[in-house]
């Protein structure tokens, strides 16, 4: 395949992938030129509003998303399996279009290297994520696309398509964040089932998912920085004009510590009860 001419090319191809495997072949060829210097530079290619989505599985609201009961019988681990497949293939999207409609020439001048450095590795780590859960889906009889998946997670990258600020506090900050707080639930439950291989890979994505938080945090704190604003207002401001849902303890303190996440800002919407 032709290395991309730009970052945001290359970003923009993977987007308009629909098929899985295509999106993980551009994301890996693409965040590995990008890593070795192959790309010089970040480009002007614009994103679409929304990516391209295989013809499954099917897209419903939340509510007719199958329930996901951890135990023995593998219907429950399989529908967890896939949920968790079809949130790492939004976040392989979520990724590329952060670096697409926020590189320099989409208007957030002056991004350094390591902005694009640091999003490019959160895509190809997401692109392995699905493949280990697909993987694990093939083990137990199961593919993606085989169940109706969520929705609704497009939405925090349509609501936030105009400020990276928001963009970054929503999407790590709030989402990814809540990932934390509940995979080691998810891991417990998989081991009290048996499904040690299930565990194992949940593992991996937890660990790595800390470093997608950290990622967020830094540039956060950044532009806020170079914004003159103080990130735990800004956050808490941003979170409250772009996220409809509730942010719900308990927290996972240790993990979101350890992604450089202050529990006096995060803490701020459960101590007024919300
Ligand atoms: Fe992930
Ligand atoms: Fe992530």
């Amino acid at each position: 395949m032709a290395t991309a001419a730009s970052l945001t090319e290359g970003a923009v191809a993977v987007l308009a992938a629909a098929e899985p495997p295509e999106k993980l072949r551009l994301t890996e060829a693409t965040a590995t030129a990008w890593r070795d210097g192959l790309i010089a530079e970040t480009g002007r290619s614009k994103p679409p509003d929304r990516p391209a989505r295989p013809a499954r599985p099917a897209l419903v609201p939340p509510r007719e998303v199958p329930r996901r009961r951890i135990g023995p019988d593998p219907a429950g681990r399989i529908a967890l399996l896939h949920a968790l497949a079809h949130i790492e293939l939004n976040a392989i999207d979520l990724a590329w279009d952060l670096i697409a409609r926020f590189s320099p020439a989409a208007g957030a001048a002056g991004m350094p290297r390591e902005f694009f450095d640091d999003w490019c590795r959160v895509a190809a780590d997401e692109a392995r994520h699905f493949a280990l859960l697909g993987a694990r889906l093939a083990d137990l009889g199961a593919a993606y696309g085989d169940l109706p998946a969520h929705d609704g997670l497009w939405e925090a990258a349509k609501t936030t398509a105009d400020d990276l600020l928001a963009r970054l506090a929503i999407v790590p900050l709030v989402l990814e964040a809540r990932g934390l707080d509940v995979t080691p639930g998810m891991i417990d439950k998989l081991r009290r089932a048996g499904d040690e291989a299930s565990a194992e890979i949940l593992e991996v994505i937890y660990r790595e998912e800390i470093t997608h938080v950290a990622a967020g945090e830094r540039w956060f704190a950044r532009l806020c920085r170079r914004q003159g604003r103080a990130p735990g207002v800004a956050w808490e401001a941003l979170v409250g004009q772009h996220f409809k849902g509730v942010l719900k303890p308990p927290f996972n303190d240790e993990a979101r510590r350890a992604a450089g996440m202050s529990p006096d800002v995060y803490g701020y919407f459960t101590d007024l009860g919300s």
